[in-house]
C-alpha cells in the first residue's frame, strides 16, 4: 500500500494549487492521473463516480450499505456524512490500506452557513450586502470544516427564488441575479481561497439549474421557463461560481426543458463544460438519478446511461451507477470514454485537494481541538448575524431600547436554543448558541429587568409539529392551555415598559421539503400578539424566520419590526445588540415580502405588461381586486435607527457614444443621530428594446458608513456591460437609446437620471 502512495508522490511536485502556474500543474496533475487511470478496471473506474453516506445527513429515503466493504473493493469515490478527523482517518485508512489501488476518498458535507460555528441563514447573510463579510463567513466555514475532516462543502447555493413559499428560499441569496451572482462569487472565494492549502475546501455550487422556480414553490416540483428568463435571471448566479474557479458542480432535482437536470446533455455539457469552460466534476443531488424513474425517464439501468452520458461524474447515494453501468458499457449504452471522463475528473478533484500526497491532509486532530468553535469565531459569529438583520418598521424610533427600566420578553422562540440556527446546519451544535434571553442579559445590563414568558406555542397544530420535527423537537407543545400562557405573557407585559416579542418560524420550517401555502404567523402567534397590542405597551416584533413572511397585520399593529432571520451561535447576543443600538441594523431584504400568498411571484423586477397598472380604481388594467401589486416591503429594503437622505443622480455624460464610461454620482447624507450603514443601489431602466424588459434590474451598490450629519458621494460607473440583455436569439448585446439610472436606498424609493446612449 505505503508503495503506491510513495510512487504515487514521486509524480507530485508539490500540491496542485490555483497559485501554481496552470499549465504546469495541469500537466503534472494530468500525467499522474493519466498512469493511474492505466492500472484500474473498469468496475474501479465506476467505483470513482460511486458517492455513499452511512447516515448522518439523510435528506432521502435511502442510506448506503456495506460502505466499509464496498470501499475495500473500490466501489466507492467519496463518503458525506461524517465529520471528525478519527472517524474519517478510520474510513481513509480502509481505502487506503485495503482497497487493490489505495485510492484516497473524498469527504464532503453540507457546510451552508458555518460548519460547527453557526452563522446567519443565507438568506440572512445576503441581506447584509456585504461582500467581505460572506467572503469571511465562507473562509471560517472552511477552516472549521478542514479541521473536522472534510474537504468538500455542497455550498454555495444560487438558486434565485421569486416564491418565498419555496422552504429552501432559506439557502440562498434571495431574488435578484445581479446580488445573487455577487455572493456566488464571494463564497466561492471563501472557500477555496487562492489555493487548496489544507484549510481550504472545494466549493461545490448548486442546485445547477433554476431549482428555486420549482412550480407554487413547492419543493422538488416541475420548473419551467422561456430560455430568455434562464439566462437572463437563473444561470448567471452558477456562471459566476464557475467564473469563480469552483472545482464542483451539483445537478438539481428538477427539470430543464422537459428533462430532468441531471440526464440534461444541453445543461450538463453543451453549456457548463463547452459554452461556460467548467473544468471541475458533477455531482448529483441525493438520489437524482435515481428519481429520474419516477420522472418517467426509464429504469435504473436507462436513467444512469442517461445521466452518465449527459456529463455526470458522479452519483449521490442512489448507486444507479455502480449497479449498472458495466452492464450499459457491454451493451452499448454508453462508452468507456465516458467512464474515463467522469472517473479523470473525480480523481483530479481528489489530485487537486492534495489527497494523493496526503490522503490524511484533513485529519488533524490538533486542529481540530484547536480550531473550531474559537472566540474569535463566535465573535464573527455575533457581527455577521447583527449585520444580517433588517429593521422593517421603528415607530417613534421605539428601537434602541434603553438600557433601564423593564422589558417583557415574550414568545416561543424567546428562550429557546433548539431553533437559533436555522435549516441546514448539519455541524452545528444548537446546545453552544445564545438564547435571546441569555443575549439580553447580556448585552442589557444591570440597569434592565428583564421578564420572561413563553406566551405561546410556536404551533398548536401538532400534525404540523410532527412534520416540522422530523430532526427533534423544533416545536414543543407545551402542557398549558393556550390561554394559561397568553395570561402569564400579558402580566409580563403589564409590569414592563416594552414588550418584546420573538416570534416566527421554527428553525425546519424553511429549508429542503418545508415548502408552505401559508407563509403567515401561525395563528398561536397572532393570538398572543393581538393580545400583548391590547395591553397599550410598546410591543417590538422580532422576527424569525427563513422567508420572507406575510405580515401585513403586524406591520399594522407592531411599533418595531425587526427581521432577524435564524441568526445562527450567537443568536442572542446578536438580536440584544441590535435591540439597545450596540449595532445600528444595515440589513436590506434581498427576497421581496408579500402582502399575501395570492400576490406570489412577487419581485422587484417584474415586467411593464401591455396593461400596466398606475392606481386608481380602473378596470382592465393589470391589477388585483382585492390587493395591490406591491409588496409590503420592496426588494432592497431595510431601515436604520438613523436616517438617509439621496441628493439628485448626477450623470457625468448625458448622451454617451459606444463604449463609452459613465459615472452616475449622488450625495448620501445622514440626517439622523446615530452613526450608520447605508447600502446604497443603482438600478437601471431600458424602456424600450426588441423584447421586452423588466422595468428596472439592480446593476450595482455600495455599502457605506456615514457619521451623524456626514455626506458621501457615492459614484457608480456604468459601461455598456450593464445595458446588456439576452435577445431572442441568446444574443447578449445592448441597444442604443434611453436609459433611466437610478439609485436610491431601496428598489423603490430612488431618484433617477435620463441618458441616451448611441451606437
Ligand atoms: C439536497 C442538497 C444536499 C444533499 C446532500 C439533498 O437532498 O438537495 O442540497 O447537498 O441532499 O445532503
Amino acid at each position: 500500500m505505503k508503495k503506491t502512495i510513495v510512487v504515487a508522490c514521486s509524480l507530485l511536485s508539490m500540491t496542485a494549487g490555483f497559485a501554481q502556474t496552470k499549465t504546469s500543474a495541469d500537466a503534472k496533475m494530468n500525467s499522474f492521473v493519466t498512469s493511474l487511470m492505466g492500472k484500474m478496471t473498469t468496475e474501479e473506474k465506476i467505483g470513482q463516480l460511486n458517492l455513499v453516506t452511512p447516515g448522518g445527513t439523510v435528506t432521502g429515503s435511502v442510506v448506503s450499505t456495506d460502505v466499509d466493504n464496498k470501499i475495500r473493493k473500490g466501489q466507492v469515490g467519496g463518503l458525506f456524512g461524517i465529520t471528525g478527523p478519527d472517524k474519517i482517518r478510520k474510513a481513509q485508512e480502509i481505502a487506503v490500506n485495503n482497497s487493490r489501488l489505495h485510492i484516497p476518498l473524498i469527504f464532503g458535507l453540507d457546510v451552508i452557513h458555518g460548519h460547527r460555528t453557526i452563522f446567519p441563514i443565507p438568506l440572512g447573510l445576503s441581506a447584509s450586502w456585504d461582500m467581505p463579510m460572506i467572503e469571511r463567513s465562507a473562509q471560517i466555514a472552511a477552516q472549521e470544516a478542514t479541521a473536522d475532516g472534510l474537504s468538500w462543502v455542497y455550498s454555495p447555493m444560487v438558486d434565485i427564488a421569486r416564491d418565498p413559499r419555496w422552504g429552501r428560499i432559506a439557502e440562498g441569496s434571495g431574488e435578484d441575479v445581479y446580488l445573487g451572482s455577487q455572493i456566488a462569487k464571494a463564497m466561492v472565494k471563501g472557500y477555496q481561497g487562492n489555493a487548496y492549502d489544507g484549510k481550504s475546501v472545494m466549493a461545490c455550487v448548486k442546485h445547477y439549474a433554476l431549482y428555486g422556480a420549482a412550480e407554487a414553490g413547492r419543493d422538488y416540483n416541475t420548473t419551467d421557463m422561456s430560455r430568455i428568463k434562464m439566462f437572463e435571471y437563473y444561470l448567471p448566479p452558477y456562471k459566476a461560481a464557475i467564473d469563480a474557479g469552483v472545482g464542483s458542480v451539483m445537478s438539481s432535482f428538477n427539470e430543464v426543458d422537459a428533462v430532468p437536470a441531471t440526464a440534461n446533455k444541453w445543461l450538463m455539457t453543451d453549456l457548463l463544460r463547452k459554452q461556460w469552460g467548467f473544468k471541475g466534476f458533477v455531482v448529483t443531488d441525493y438520489t437524482a438519478i435515481n428519481e429520474m424513474i419516477d420522472h418517467g425517464i426509464g429504469d435504473l439501468k436507462r436513467v444512469s446511461a442517461e445521466a452518465l452520458k449527459a456529463g455526470i461524474d458522479m452519483d449521490m447515494v442512489g448507486e444507479g451507477f455502480l449497479n449498472t453501468l458495466s452492464q450499459s458499457l457491454k451493451e452499448g449504452k454508453v462508452t468507456i470514454q465516458q467512464i474515463n471522463e467522469a472517473c479523470k475528473r473525480v480523481l483530479e478533484a481528489k489530485y487537486k485537494l492534495g489527497l494523493f500526497e496526503d490522503p490524511y491532509r484533513y485529519c488533524d486532530e490538533k486542529r481540530f481541538a484547536n480550531e473550531i468553535l474559537t472566540d474569535d469565531s463566535r465573535k464573527a459569529a455575533r457581527e455577521f448575524a447583527a449585520r444580517s438583520m433588517v429593521l422593517l418598521k421603528n415607530s417613534n424610533n421605539v428601537l434602541p431600547l434603553q438600557k433601564k427600566g423593564t422589558v417583557a420578553l415574550i414568545g416561543p422562540l424567546a428562550d429557546n436554543q433548539r431553533n437559533m440556527l436555522g435549516t441546514w446546519s448539519v455541524s452545528g451544535d444548537f446546545a453552544k448558541s445564545i438564547t435571546m434571553l441569555q443575549g439580553i442579559k447580556n448585552v442589557a445590563g444591570n440597569d434592565v429587568k428583564v421578564v420572561y414568558a413563553k406566551g405561546c406555542n410556536i404551533s398548536d397544530d401538532s400534525v404540523f409539529a410532527k412534520k416540522v420535527n422530523a430532526f427533534g423537537t423544533e416545536i414543543d407543545i407545551d402542557k398549558r392551555s393556550p390561554q394559561e400562557m397568553i395570561d402569564e405573557a400579558i402580566r409580563a407585559a403589564q409590569q414592563s415598559d416594552v414588550v418584546v416579542a420573538i416570534l416566527g418560524e421554527a428553525a425546519d420550517m424553511t429549508g429542503e421539503a418545508s415548502s408552505m401555502s401559508d407563509i403567515s404567523l401561525q395563528p398561536s402567534q397572532k393570538r398572543l400578539l393581538r393580545a400583548l397590542k391590547a395591553t397599550g405597551k410598546p410591543v417590538v416584533l422580532v422576527l424569525m424566520s427563513g422567508r420572507p413572511m406575510t405580515i401585513v397585520e403586524e406591520n399594522d399593529n407592531m411599533d418595531a419590526i425587526l427581521e432577524a432571520w435564524f441568526p445562527g451561535t450567537e443568536a442572542g447576543n446578536a438580536v440584544a445588540d441590535v435591540l439597545f443600538g450596540n449595532y445600528n441594523p444595515s440589513g436590506k431584504i434581498t427576497a421581496s415580502f408579500p402582502r399575501n400568498v395570492g400576490q406570489i411571484p412577487v419581485y422587484y423586477n417584474y415586467k411593464n405588461t401591455g396593461r400596466p397598472y398606475h392606481g386608481g380604481p380602473t378596470k382592465f388594467r393589470s391589477d388585483y381586486l382585492d390587493v395591490s401589486n406591491d409588496p409590503l416591503y420592496p426588494f432592497g429594503y431595510g431601515l436604520s435607527y438613523t436616517s438617509f437622505s439621496y441628493g439628485d443622480v448626477r450623470i457625468s455624460k448625458l448622451n454617451p457614444k459606444g463604449n463609452e464610461t459613465l459615472t452616475a454620482t449622488v450625495s448620501v447624507s445622514n440626517t439622523g443621530k446615530y452613526a450608520g450603514e447605508e447600502v446604497v443601489q443603482l438600478y437601471i431602466t431600458d424602456p424600450v428594446a426588441t423584447v421586452t424588459r423588466a422595468v428596472k434590474d439592480l446593476k450595482g451598490f455600495q455599502k457605506i458608513k456615514l457619521q451623524p450629519g456626514e455626506t458621501k458621494e457615492v459614484t457608480f460607473k456604468i459601461t455598456t456591460e450593464e445595458l446588456k440583455f439576452y435577445n431572442t436569439d441568446l444574443k447578449y448585446d445592448w441597444e442604443a437609446g434611453d436609459f433611466i439610472i437610478q439609485v436610491g436606498g431601496n428598489s423603490r424609493d430612488t431618484k433617477s437620471a435620463k441618458v441616451n446612449w448611441s451606437k
